[in-house]
């Protein structure tokens, strides 16, 4: 007899494949976070670094986070690795075959300036690893993808101004700007002027709003800086009449479901507002941010969140689709994802 465990292992694993076929666009993601401790200690020994952990199994272990900050403090140090343009170029190609195997066909991808030229890299070095192995995705891979700088708002609005000036002879390969690092304390409306004069030159804006931070930072980000995404936004939930705005609005939520459980903003994923903001209307996608940290990819994040909220073959489609939807990608080519979408 076919016993109740069993038929949920099954339909588990339907689900699992179905979301394996499911075309995908990330949209959250640091590439920085997607150093795995393997390349780290690989990357530390190159370099001649002498990292606090004494192996891979060391350095998972303190993969351990009560909030944000503790996160954020391990993810700038392991960035410390990351010196020349080889490094740069097989971080963002470990994470584009990742991202191939979970069937992402399209990813806008952040980096944190600042953390590099605080420590005396040459933003050149950055930039050309990133954009030719981007560029080598695309043509081996088949990867499209938009690359977005982030400012770390810990640091001051001046901080950012000087930072894109140094970032102006590389412009032409970013898509537009976004906002990380420590939330509380560090609302939107500190980097006013500098997102307006990003907006100024044509380009569009994110944030991280509403991760940790209350809700009132998501409607800063949407009054003050003109953001066309809101990254996580999951606190969102809290304010009824926000949750409404950004419903009307399609306002796209870059959610990242492993990560807020890893960094305590949810207390599990089976309490994870993702389904309310969904069934609210809000377009909402899934992504990984921090992949190598938070334990999964995106294809990981789809199957984890799907068995925790019971999500439905549809519900999946539909994110796969808002994925496409939220992009940046051309009308053209949302259309042609979403014909492939809608065949499934
Ligand atoms: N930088 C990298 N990951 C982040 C996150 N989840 N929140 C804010 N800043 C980040
Ligand atoms: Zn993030």
């Amino acid at each position: 007899m076919t016993s109740l465990a069993d038929l949920l292992q099954k339909g588990r694993a339907g689900t699992d494949a179905f979301i394996a076929r499911l075309p995908k666009a990330e949209l959250h993601l640091h590439i920085e976070g997607s150093l795995e401790p393997e390349m780290m200690i690989a990357k530390a020994k190159k370099h001649g670094i002498q990292l606090p952990y004494a192996n891979v199994e060391a350095l998972r272990a303190a993969y351990n986070f009560s909030n944000l900050q503790q996160f954020l403090d391990l993810y700038y140090a392991g960035a410390d690795v990351l010196r020349d343009k080889d490094d740069f170029y097989d971080l963002t190609r470990a994470y584009l075959q990742r991202a191939k195997a979970d069937h992402v066909v399209h990813c806008e991808i952040f980096f944190d300036p600042q953390t590099h030229t605080a420590r005396g890299i040459d933003l050149e070095v950055v930039v050309t690893g990133i954009v030719e192995a981007l560029h080598d995705g695309e043509a081996e891979l088949g990867i499209t993808w938009r690359l977005i700088p982030n400012f770390l708002r810990h640091l001051s609005e001046q901080d950012a101004i000087d930072t894109l000036a140094e970032l102006e002879p590389y412009m032409e390969h970013f898509h537009g700007f976004g906002l990380d690092s420590s939330e509380v304390g560090n609302p939107p409306s500190k980097f006013a002027r500098v997102f307006a004069e990003i907006r100024s030159r044509g380009l569009p804006v994110v944030a991280h709003a509403g991760e940790e931070g209350p809700p009132e930072y998501i409607i800063e980000a949407l009054d003050i800086l003109h953001v066309a995404r809101i990254d996580h936004g999951i606190r969102a939930i809290e304010d009824p009449a926000l949750t409404s705005r950004l419903a009307r609005g399609q306002i796209p939520l870059t959610v990242c479901p492993l990560s807020n459980v890893k960094l305590c903003a949810v207390p599990s994923l089976a309490a994870h507002p993702l389904k309310k903001l969904l069934d609210a209307g809000c377009l909402v996608t899934i992504n990984s941010d921090d992949p190598a940290y938070f334990g999964g990819y995106v294809g990981e994040n789809y199957r984890a969140i799907a068995a925790a909220l019971d999500l439905s073959n549809q519900d999946l489609k539909m994110l796969a689709a808002m994925s496409f939807r939220g992009s940046w990608l051309h009308e053209t080519q949302k259309a042609r994802h979403l014909a492939t979408i809608d065949q499934l």
